[in-house]
């Protein structure tokens, strides 16, 4: 099972505590930290995060500069635990607008944890759904191909080895909008809105969704329980 997450609602949290909004986006990766423990013990085989979106350069320089250290440290950091709890890391999204520090970063996480089996953690960064998309197109040299073909070109270009459909979007922060995430690979997913900011999310929340994603009819525009029709999936 896929489950992505737009993890929204950092700078409301920190701007409600008179904090600045780093203090937000350093809340944020402490929820990131329990949100992947609690997938890593739930049915899910890929989770993906949100964590730097293309259009989110033009926020202030020093947020920027911010949330990218904090992405750095956390690359850093939970190397160890990904290796513990059988977690291979993947960052998708561009890279060439990102530091050669970074990237080198980046390089060595997804190097060392690329035997991680339990879970796949795709953290996006520098990532817009509609640039991926048109970079795939140019990548098929605009020769037809099966949707199967066109998903492994999409992966390509956002520096993935999977481009498998998401199942379960959840947005927390309140906000009912995908701003430009996996836009392709949400063709049918089901979304989950949740009101709490990502700070304050937790292994409770996310159950609460897994549990409401259970209960959803999926028909893939059939008229039962059935599998979308161009994709084999993993469930
Ligand atoms: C949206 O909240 C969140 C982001 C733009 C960044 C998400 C980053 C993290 C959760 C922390 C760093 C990530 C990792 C993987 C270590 P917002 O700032 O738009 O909040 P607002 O809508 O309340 O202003």
């Amino acid at each position: 099972m896929h489950v992505a997450i737009i993890m929204d609602g950092n700078g409301r949290w920190a701007e409600r505590r008179g904090l600045p909004r780093s203090a937000g986006h350093r809340a944020g990766a402490r929820a990131v930290r329990r949100i992947v423990e609690a997938a890593t013990r739930a049915p899910v085989d890929v989770l993906t995060l949100y964590a730097f979106s293309s259009d989110n350069w033009s926020r202030p320089p020093q947020e920027v500069a911010s949330l990218l250290r904090l992405l750095k440290r956390y690359l850093v950091s939970e190397t160890a635990r990904c290796l513990e709890n059988g977690v291979r890391l993947n960052v998708i999204g561009r890279r060439d607008r990102l530091s050669p520090d970074l990237v080198r970063t980046i390089e060595q996480t997804e190097l060392l944890t690329r035997g991680g089996q339990n879970l796949q953690l795709r953290l996006a960064v520098d990532y817009s759904a509609r640039a991926a998309i048109a970079h795939a197109a140019v990548l098929t040299r605009g020769a037809p191909c099966s949707p199967q073909e066109f998903e492994r070109k999409l992966a390509e270009a956002v520096h993935s080895d999977v481009g498998v459909p998401v199942d379960l979007l959840i947005r927390t922060g309140g906000e009912r909008r995908l701003s430009d995430f996996l836009l392709w690979e949400c063709a049918y997913a089901e979304l989950v809105f949740v009101d709490s900011f990502w700070p304050d999310f937790d292994e409770t929340g996310f159950d609460a969704a897994l549990r409401e994603f259970a209960r959803r009819d999926r028909r893939f525009g059939g008229l039962s329980r059935a599998l979308p029709p161009s994709y084999s999936r993993a469930e």
